[in-house]
Protein backbone atom coordinates (compact mmCIF):
# COMPACT_ATOMS: atom_id res chain seq x y z
CA UNK A 1 0.00 0.00 0.00
CA UNK A 2 2.71 2.17 0.83
CA UNK A 3 3.71 2.37 -2.67
CA UNK A 4 0.36 3.48 -3.27
CA UNK A 5 0.63 6.50 -1.12
CA UNK A 6 4.16 7.40 -2.51
CA UNK A 7 3.25 7.54 -5.66
CA UNK A 8 -0.03 9.88 -5.18
CA UNK A 9 2.80 12.06 -3.18
CA UNK A 10 4.86 11.78 -6.13
CA UNK A 11 2.67 12.84 -8.77
CA UNK A 12 1.16 15.69 -6.85
CA UNK A 13 4.99 17.08 -6.63
CA UNK A 14 5.54 16.86 -10.43
CA UNK A 15 1.73 18.53 -11.28
CA UNK A 16 2.66 21.80 -8.27
CA UNK A 17 6.26 22.00 -9.92
CA UNK A 18 5.43 21.84 -13.50
CA UNK A 19 1.72 24.40 -12.59
CA UNK A 20 4.32 26.83 -10.94
CA UNK A 21 6.92 26.30 -14.01
CA UNK A 22 3.86 27.24 -16.46
CA UNK A 23 2.32 30.04 -14.43
CA UNK A 24 6.01 31.67 -13.83
CA UNK A 25 7.88 31.11 -16.82
CA UNK A 26 11.93 32.75 -16.48
CA UNK A 27 12.08 34.36 -20.02
CA UNK A 28 15.93 34.51 -21.16
CA UNK A 29 16.45 35.34 -24.95
CA UNK A 30 19.40 34.45 -26.37
CA UNK A 31 20.80 37.59 -27.32
CA UNK A 32 23.33 37.22 -29.81
CA UNK A 33 20.31 36.77 -32.16
CA UNK A 34 19.21 40.14 -31.78
CA UNK A 35 20.20 43.65 -33.22
CA UNK A 36 20.15 46.27 -30.49
CA UNK A 37 20.37 48.99 -32.73
CA UNK A 38 16.95 48.50 -33.60
CA UNK A 39 14.81 50.79 -31.14
CA UNK A 40 12.14 53.12 -31.33
CA UNK A 41 10.97 55.71 -28.89
CA UNK A 42 7.97 57.90 -28.81
CA UNK A 43 9.22 62.22 -29.26
CA UNK A 44 7.80 62.64 -25.83
CA UNK A 45 10.04 60.19 -24.05
CA UNK A 46 12.10 61.33 -21.27
CA UNK A 47 16.01 60.55 -21.17
CA UNK A 48 17.53 61.19 -17.57
CA UNK A 49 20.17 60.25 -15.03
CA UNK A 50 19.47 59.59 -11.71
CA UNK A 51 21.77 60.51 -8.11
CA UNK A 52 20.86 60.61 -4.38
CA UNK A 53 21.89 63.10 -2.19
CA UNK A 54 24.04 61.14 0.42
CA UNK A 55 25.85 59.24 -2.14
CA UNK A 56 27.15 62.51 -4.29
CA UNK A 57 26.62 65.63 -2.27
CA UNK A 58 29.72 65.22 0.50
CA UNK A 59 29.76 65.47 4.30
CA UNK A 60 26.01 65.06 5.48
CA UNK A 61 25.36 63.94 8.37
CA UNK A 62 22.49 61.90 8.97
CA UNK A 63 21.30 58.26 9.67
CA UNK A 64 23.74 56.82 7.27
CA UNK A 65 26.62 58.97 8.28
CA UNK A 66 26.45 57.64 11.95
CA UNK A 67 25.78 54.13 10.47
CA UNK A 68 29.16 54.29 8.74
CA UNK A 69 30.79 55.90 11.87
CA UNK A 70 29.42 52.82 13.87
CA UNK A 71 29.64 49.69 12.05
CA UNK A 72 33.16 50.89 10.23
CA UNK A 73 31.90 50.43 6.83
CA UNK A 74 33.70 53.11 3.89
CA UNK A 75 32.49 56.27 4.87
CA UNK A 76 30.85 57.90 2.68
CA UNK A 77 32.85 61.47 3.55
CA UNK A 78 33.47 63.97 1.05
CA UNK A 79 31.34 61.69 -1.93
CA UNK A 80 31.60 63.43 -5.03
CA UNK A 81 32.13 67.29 -3.28
CA UNK A 82 28.64 67.78 -5.20
CA UNK A 83 27.25 70.03 -2.54
CA UNK A 84 30.19 72.03 -3.94
CA UNK A 85 30.70 71.27 -7.52
CA UNK A 86 26.96 71.01 -8.62
CA UNK A 87 27.03 73.98 -11.13
CA UNK A 88 29.81 72.05 -13.18
CA UNK A 89 28.18 68.85 -12.74
CA UNK A 90 24.96 70.28 -13.97
CA UNK A 91 27.39 70.88 -17.10
CA UNK A 92 27.61 67.41 -17.34
CA UNK A 93 23.70 66.71 -17.62
CA UNK A 94 23.98 69.36 -20.74
CA UNK A 95 26.63 67.19 -22.62
CA UNK A 96 24.48 64.10 -21.82
CA UNK A 97 22.03 65.72 -23.59
CA UNK A 98 19.35 64.41 -21.06
CA UNK A 99 15.88 66.21 -20.40
CA UNK A 100 15.40 64.90 -17.13
CA UNK A 101 17.41 64.37 -13.94
CA UNK A 102 16.08 63.05 -11.06
CA UNK A 103 18.19 63.61 -7.58
CA UNK A 104 17.03 63.96 -3.94
CA UNK A 105 16.60 66.83 -1.59
CA UNK A 106 18.77 65.86 1.91
CA UNK A 107 16.16 66.54 5.13
CA UNK A 108 19.27 66.38 7.35
CA UNK A 109 20.47 69.60 5.79
CA UNK A 110 17.30 71.28 6.01
CA UNK A 111 16.45 69.94 9.39
CA UNK A 112 19.62 69.51 10.94
CA UNK A 113 17.84 70.01 14.07
CA UNK A 114 13.85 68.58 14.67
CA UNK A 115 12.83 72.55 15.11
CA UNK A 116 15.30 74.07 12.75
CA UNK A 117 15.24 75.10 9.36
CA UNK A 118 18.14 75.84 7.23
CA UNK A 119 16.98 78.34 5.03
CA UNK A 120 20.53 78.72 3.43
CA UNK A 121 20.24 74.54 2.18
CA UNK A 122 16.75 75.71 0.70
CA UNK A 123 17.83 77.81 -1.45
CA UNK A 124 20.71 75.90 -2.71
CA UNK A 125 18.43 73.45 -3.64
CA UNK A 126 16.28 75.86 -5.05
CA UNK A 127 18.84 77.73 -7.27
CA UNK A 128 19.58 74.14 -8.39
CA UNK A 129 16.27 73.73 -9.70
CA UNK A 130 15.96 76.97 -11.57
CA UNK A 131 19.20 76.37 -12.63
CA UNK A 132 18.17 73.14 -14.16
CA UNK A 133 14.98 74.66 -15.65
CA UNK A 134 17.02 77.35 -17.41
CA UNK A 135 19.29 74.40 -19.11
CA UNK A 136 16.18 73.00 -20.31
CA UNK A 137 16.15 69.95 -17.91
CA UNK A 138 13.53 68.91 -15.93
CA UNK A 139 13.66 68.31 -11.85
CA UNK A 140 12.57 65.18 -10.85
CA UNK A 141 12.90 65.47 -6.63
CA UNK A 142 12.90 62.48 -4.68
CA UNK A 143 11.96 63.64 -0.92
CA UNK A 144 13.49 60.59 0.87
CA UNK A 145 15.78 58.05 -0.73
CA UNK A 146 17.24 56.00 2.43
CA UNK A 147 19.05 59.28 4.47
CA UNK A 148 17.14 60.90 6.80
CA UNK A 149 18.17 63.07 10.50
CA UNK A 150 19.71 61.90 13.02
CA UNK A 151 17.37 63.34 15.60
CA UNK A 152 14.59 61.94 13.68
CA UNK A 153 16.15 58.04 13.81
CA UNK A 154 17.01 58.85 17.37
CA UNK A 155 13.09 59.07 17.57
CA UNK A 156 12.40 55.32 15.89
CA UNK A 157 12.32 57.06 12.50
CA UNK A 158 9.59 55.15 10.64
CA UNK A 159 9.47 52.17 13.15
CA UNK A 160 7.23 54.51 14.79
CA UNK A 161 3.64 55.16 13.11
CA UNK A 162 3.72 58.75 15.22
CA UNK A 163 6.49 59.98 13.69
CA UNK A 164 5.57 59.78 10.16
CA UNK A 165 3.61 63.55 10.43
CA UNK A 166 7.60 65.05 10.90
CA UNK A 167 8.26 63.77 7.64
CA UNK A 168 5.21 64.44 6.06
CA UNK A 169 5.43 68.26 7.66
CA UNK A 170 8.88 68.35 6.42
CA UNK A 171 7.69 67.66 2.69
CA UNK A 172 4.69 69.85 3.10
CA UNK A 173 6.71 73.05 3.91
CA UNK A 174 9.50 72.02 1.05
CA UNK A 175 7.15 71.95 -1.03
CA UNK A 176 5.63 75.53 -0.62
CA UNK A 177 9.09 76.45 -1.82
CA UNK A 178 9.95 74.25 -4.47
CA UNK A 179 6.62 73.26 -5.74
CA UNK A 180 6.32 76.23 -8.04
CA UNK A 181 8.46 74.32 -10.22
CA UNK A 182 9.33 70.89 -9.74
CA UNK A 183 6.20 69.01 -11.64
CA UNK A 184 7.44 65.71 -10.63
CA UNK A 185 7.61 64.08 -7.04
CA UNK A 186 8.86 61.14 -5.69
CA UNK A 187 8.25 60.13 -2.12
CA UNK A 188 10.11 57.31 -0.93
CA UNK A 189 12.83 55.39 -2.78
CA UNK A 190 12.74 51.96 -2.78
CA UNK A 191 10.73 51.60 0.46
CA UNK A 192 11.35 47.93 0.54
CA UNK A 193 14.83 48.32 0.49
CA UNK A 194 14.70 50.65 3.26
CA UNK A 195 13.13 47.85 5.39
CA UNK A 196 14.21 44.97 4.51
CA UNK A 197 18.24 46.19 4.36
CA UNK A 198 17.61 48.31 7.41
CA UNK A 199 15.24 46.17 9.54
CA UNK A 200 16.32 42.06 8.30
CA UNK A 201 19.58 42.16 6.28
CA UNK A 202 22.02 44.60 8.77
CA UNK A 203 23.41 45.84 6.00
CA UNK A 204 21.63 49.08 5.99
CA UNK A 205 20.82 51.49 9.35
CA UNK A 206 19.70 50.71 11.38
CA UNK A 207 21.10 46.97 10.93
CA UNK A 208 18.57 44.98 12.92
CA UNK A 209 17.37 42.13 12.46
CA UNK A 210 13.75 41.04 12.47
CA UNK A 211 10.83 40.38 10.31
CA UNK A 212 8.31 41.77 12.80
CA UNK A 213 9.86 45.29 12.68
CA UNK A 214 10.71 44.84 9.11
CA UNK A 215 7.38 44.47 7.75
CA UNK A 216 5.61 47.51 10.25
CA UNK A 217 8.68 49.78 8.62
CA UNK A 218 7.24 48.91 5.54
CA UNK A 219 3.55 49.71 6.13
CA UNK A 220 4.84 53.03 8.19
CA UNK A 221 6.57 53.87 4.89
CA UNK A 222 3.27 53.92 2.40
CA UNK A 223 1.49 54.63 4.74
CA UNK A 224 3.41 58.15 4.93
CA UNK A 225 4.20 58.17 1.55
CA UNK A 226 0.42 57.80 0.94
CA UNK A 227 -0.01 60.65 3.37
CA UNK A 228 2.31 63.13 1.60
CA UNK A 229 0.66 62.14 -1.91
CA UNK A 230 -2.27 63.24 -0.52
CA UNK A 231 -1.09 66.69 0.65
CA UNK A 232 0.78 67.51 -1.75
CA UNK A 233 -2.08 66.81 -4.63
CA UNK A 234 -3.95 69.07 -2.54
CA UNK A 235 -1.95 71.82 -2.63
CA UNK A 236 -1.31 71.41 -6.36
CA UNK A 237 -3.44 69.33 -9.02
CA UNK A 238 -0.95 70.00 -11.57
CA UNK A 239 1.99 68.08 -10.33
CA UNK A 240 2.61 64.18 -9.91
CA UNK A 241 3.38 62.10 -7.10
CA UNK A 242 4.80 58.65 -7.25
CA UNK A 243 7.31 56.65 -5.65
CA UNK A 244 10.00 54.65 -6.66
CA UNK A 245 9.94 50.60 -6.42
CA UNK A 246 12.75 48.36 -6.54
CA UNK A 247 12.21 45.24 -8.39
CA UNK A 248 14.06 42.49 -7.32
CA UNK A 249 12.71 39.36 -9.21
CA UNK A 250 13.17 35.94 -7.58
CA UNK A 251 13.37 33.21 -9.70
CA UNK A 252 13.81 29.41 -7.91
CA UNK A 253 17.42 28.02 -8.31
CA UNK A 254 16.04 24.66 -9.21
CA UNK A 255 13.26 25.01 -11.41
CA UNK A 256 12.28 21.45 -10.04
CA UNK A 257 12.96 22.45 -6.29
CA UNK A 258 9.40 22.80 -4.66
CA UNK A 259 11.18 24.32 -1.81
CA UNK A 260 13.02 26.72 -4.01
CA UNK A 261 9.48 27.53 -5.57
CA UNK A 262 7.82 28.32 -2.60
CA UNK A 263 10.79 30.67 -1.37
CA UNK A 264 11.16 32.77 -4.73
CA UNK A 265 7.28 33.29 -4.41
CA UNK A 266 7.00 34.13 -0.46
CA UNK A 267 10.36 36.22 -1.11
CA UNK A 268 8.22 38.06 -4.50
CA UNK A 269 5.42 38.52 -2.36
CA UNK A 270 7.08 40.06 0.65
CA UNK A 271 9.78 43.04 -1.65
CA UNK A 272 7.53 43.48 -5.07
CA UNK A 273 3.64 41.79 -4.14
CA UNK A 274 3.10 43.60 -0.41
CA UNK A 275 3.72 47.28 -1.97
CA UNK A 276 2.05 46.60 -5.26
CA UNK A 277 -1.06 45.28 -3.65
CA UNK A 278 -1.06 48.52 -0.83
CA UNK A 279 -1.38 50.36 -4.04
CA UNK A 280 -3.70 48.75 -5.65
CA UNK A 281 -5.73 47.85 -3.15
CA UNK A 282 -4.68 49.73 0.25
CA UNK A 283 -4.18 46.62 1.98
CA UNK A 284 -0.65 45.08 2.51
CA UNK A 285 -0.05 42.14 4.65
CA UNK A 286 -3.76 42.12 5.64
CA UNK A 287 -3.86 45.39 7.01
CA UNK A 288 -5.71 48.18 5.36
CA UNK A 289 -3.44 51.41 5.12
CA UNK A 290 -5.98 54.45 4.63
CA UNK A 291 -5.24 56.51 1.75
CA UNK A 292 -2.97 53.80 -0.18
CA UNK A 293 -5.28 52.72 -2.59
CA UNK A 294 -4.45 54.60 -5.84
CA UNK A 295 -2.09 56.76 -4.33
CA UNK A 296 0.30 57.06 -7.29
CA UNK A 297 0.39 59.27 -10.31
CA UNK A 298 3.02 57.31 -11.66
CA UNK A 299 4.84 54.63 -10.55
CA UNK A 300 8.77 54.87 -10.25
CA UNK A 301 10.50 51.13 -11.52
CA UNK A 302 14.05 50.44 -10.30
CA UNK A 303 15.48 47.64 -11.93
CA UNK A 304 18.73 45.85 -11.63
CA UNK A 305 18.33 41.60 -11.41
CA UNK A 306 16.80 38.67 -10.70
CA UNK A 307 17.88 36.74 -7.55
CA UNK A 308 17.82 32.56 -7.99
CA UNK A 309 16.39 31.12 -4.40
CA UNK A 310 16.78 28.63 -2.05
CA UNK A 311 15.77 27.81 1.52
CA UNK A 312 19.78 29.14 2.42
CA UNK A 313 19.07 32.74 1.89
CA UNK A 314 22.29 34.97 2.08
CA UNK A 315 22.55 37.37 4.73
CA UNK A 316 24.49 39.79 3.28
CA UNK A 317 24.60 41.10 0.03
CA UNK A 318 28.73 40.58 -0.07
CA UNK A 319 28.47 37.47 -1.82
CA UNK A 320 28.27 36.40 -5.58
CA UNK A 321 24.75 34.85 -5.90
CA UNK A 322 24.08 32.27 -8.19
CA UNK A 323 23.52 32.93 -11.61
CA UNK A 324 22.45 30.79 -14.96
CA UNK A 325 25.01 29.59 -16.49
CA UNK A 326 25.10 31.57 -19.20
CA UNK A 327 24.18 34.56 -17.69
CA UNK A 328 27.20 37.40 -16.79
CA UNK A 329 28.20 38.18 -13.42
CA UNK A 330 28.05 42.23 -12.95
CA UNK A 331 30.86 43.67 -10.04
CA UNK A 332 27.70 43.74 -7.81
CA UNK A 333 27.57 40.34 -7.69
CA UNK A 334 24.64 39.61 -8.72
CA UNK A 335 23.48 38.90 -12.92
CA UNK A 336 22.88 41.38 -15.55
CA UNK A 337 19.20 39.61 -16.38
CA UNK A 338 17.71 42.39 -18.97
CA UNK A 339 14.36 39.90 -19.74
CA UNK A 340 13.58 40.64 -16.18
CA UNK A 341 12.92 44.14 -17.39
CA UNK A 342 9.83 42.93 -19.29
CA UNK A 343 8.90 41.01 -16.39
CA UNK A 344 9.22 44.03 -14.18
CA UNK A 345 7.07 45.99 -16.25
CA UNK A 346 4.39 43.56 -16.29
CA UNK A 347 4.05 43.24 -12.40
CA UNK A 348 3.97 47.42 -12.26
CA UNK A 349 1.49 48.14 -14.96
CA UNK A 350 -1.24 46.03 -12.92
CA UNK A 351 -1.21 49.69 -11.00
CA UNK A 352 -2.50 51.23 -14.32
CA UNK A 353 -0.76 54.06 -13.90
CA UNK A 354 2.29 55.30 -16.50
CA UNK A 355 5.54 53.69 -15.78
CA UNK A 356 9.12 55.78 -15.40
CA UNK A 357 12.40 53.68 -15.27
CA UNK A 358 13.46 55.83 -12.02
CA UNK A 359 16.79 53.72 -12.46
CA UNK A 360 18.66 51.26 -13.77
CA UNK A 361 22.31 50.76 -14.22
CA UNK A 362 25.73 48.34 -13.79
CA UNK A 363 28.17 48.31 -11.33
CA UNK A 364 31.24 48.00 -13.85
CA UNK A 365 34.62 50.05 -12.92
CA UNK A 366 36.22 49.42 -16.31
CA UNK A 367 33.08 50.10 -18.23
CA UNK A 368 33.30 46.75 -20.39
CA UNK A 369 30.11 45.68 -19.61
CA UNK A 370 28.11 48.97 -19.30
CA UNK A 371 27.86 49.61 -22.90
CA UNK A 372 25.94 45.98 -23.64
CA UNK A 373 23.79 46.57 -20.30
CA UNK A 374 22.81 49.78 -21.74
CA UNK A 375 21.45 48.69 -25.00
CA UNK A 376 19.99 45.45 -24.04
CA UNK A 377 17.91 47.46 -21.10
CA UNK A 378 17.22 49.89 -24.14
CA UNK A 379 16.15 47.15 -26.46
CA UNK A 380 13.53 45.61 -23.72
CA UNK A 381 11.88 49.24 -23.02
CA UNK A 382 11.55 49.50 -26.95
CA UNK A 383 10.11 45.98 -26.78
CA UNK A 384 8.04 47.33 -24.42
CA UNK A 385 7.26 50.17 -25.93
CA UNK A 386 5.99 48.03 -28.89
CA UNK A 387 3.31 45.66 -26.79
CA UNK A 388 1.90 49.07 -25.61
CA UNK A 389 3.25 49.51 -21.77
CA UNK A 390 2.80 53.22 -20.79
CA UNK A 391 6.57 53.91 -20.13
CA UNK A 392 7.52 57.64 -20.57
CA UNK A 393 11.11 57.64 -19.12
CA UNK A 394 14.32 55.96 -18.62
CA UNK A 395 16.86 57.21 -15.99
CA UNK A 396 20.15 55.69 -15.81
CA UNK A 397 21.21 54.87 -12.56
CA UNK A 398 24.23 57.19 -12.38
CA UNK A 399 25.55 60.35 -13.64
CA UNK A 400 28.43 59.76 -12.12
CA UNK A 401 30.22 56.83 -9.70
CA UNK A 402 29.32 57.69 -6.12
CA UNK A 403 29.25 56.35 -2.73
CA UNK A 404 27.22 53.02 -3.35
CA UNK A 405 25.95 52.61 0.50
CA UNK A 406 27.01 49.41 2.00
CA UNK A 407 29.80 48.58 -0.48
CA UNK A 408 31.02 52.04 -0.48
CA UNK A 409 33.30 53.21 -3.31
CA UNK A 410 34.61 49.93 -4.85
CA UNK A 411 31.24 49.93 -7.19
CA UNK A 412 31.15 52.25 -9.99
CA UNK A 413 28.03 52.96 -11.73
CA UNK A 414 28.55 56.35 -13.61
CA UNK A 415 28.35 57.44 -16.98
CA UNK A 416 31.11 59.59 -15.70
CA UNK A 417 34.29 57.89 -13.99
CA UNK A 418 34.86 59.70 -10.65
CA UNK A 419 38.57 60.45 -9.27
CA UNK A 420 37.70 60.96 -6.26
CA UNK A 421 41.51 62.39 -5.24
CA UNK A 422 40.95 65.08 -7.85
CA UNK A 423 37.21 64.95 -8.03
CA UNK A 424 37.57 64.90 -12.09
CA UNK A 425 35.10 63.57 -14.05
CA UNK A 426 35.65 61.77 -16.94
CA UNK A 427 33.27 60.77 -19.33
CA UNK A 428 33.39 56.87 -20.19
CA UNK A 429 32.08 54.87 -23.57
CA UNK A 430 28.94 53.93 -22.16
CA UNK A 431 28.28 57.95 -21.26
CA UNK A 432 29.17 58.76 -25.02
CA UNK A 433 26.87 55.19 -25.99
CA UNK A 434 23.67 56.82 -24.17
CA UNK A 435 24.73 60.45 -25.42
CA UNK A 436 24.22 58.90 -28.97
CA UNK A 437 21.50 57.16 -28.83
CA UNK A 438 19.65 60.54 -26.81
CA UNK A 439 20.90 62.40 -29.82
CA UNK A 440 19.37 59.96 -32.37
CA UNK A 441 16.01 59.45 -30.35
C1 LIG B 1 19.34 51.43 -5.80
C2 LIG B 1 19.43 52.71 -5.00
C3 LIG B 1 20.48 53.66 -5.51
C4 LIG B 1 21.75 52.96 -5.93
C5 LIG B 1 21.44 51.78 -6.81
C6 LIG B 1 22.66 51.00 -7.27
O1 LIG B 1 18.70 50.44 -5.07
O2 LIG B 1 18.20 53.38 -5.04
O3 LIG B 1 20.69 54.62 -4.53
O4 LIG B 1 22.55 52.67 -4.87
O5 LIG B 1 20.58 50.89 -6.14
O6 LIG B 1 22.91 49.87 -6.54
Amino acid sequence: MWWYFALIALLSYVIIVVTFRLLFPEKHLDWSLIDLSQTNFPDLFRWGVATAAHQIEGNNYNNWSEFENNTGIEKSGDACNHWKLWKTDFDLLEELGVSNYRFSIEWSRIQPEQDSWDEEAVAVYSEMIDDLIKRGIKPVVTLHHFTHPVWFEELGGFYQKENIPLWVDYCERLFGVLGDRVKDWCTVNEPEVVSIMGYQMKMFPPGQRSVLKTIRVMRNMIDAHSQVYHRLKFKSSEIRVGLAKNITLFDPLYRWNLLHWITSIVLDHIWNGAIISALRTGRMFGRKIPGAKSSVDFIGLNYYTHVLTSPFLPQTTEIDLPKRSHEVMTEFGYPMYAEGLERSVKKLAKLKVPIEITENGVADSEDTLRPEHLQRHLWMVSELLKQGYDIRSYFHWSLFDNFEWAEGYKLRFGLYHVNYETQERTLRESGKLYQSIIKKS
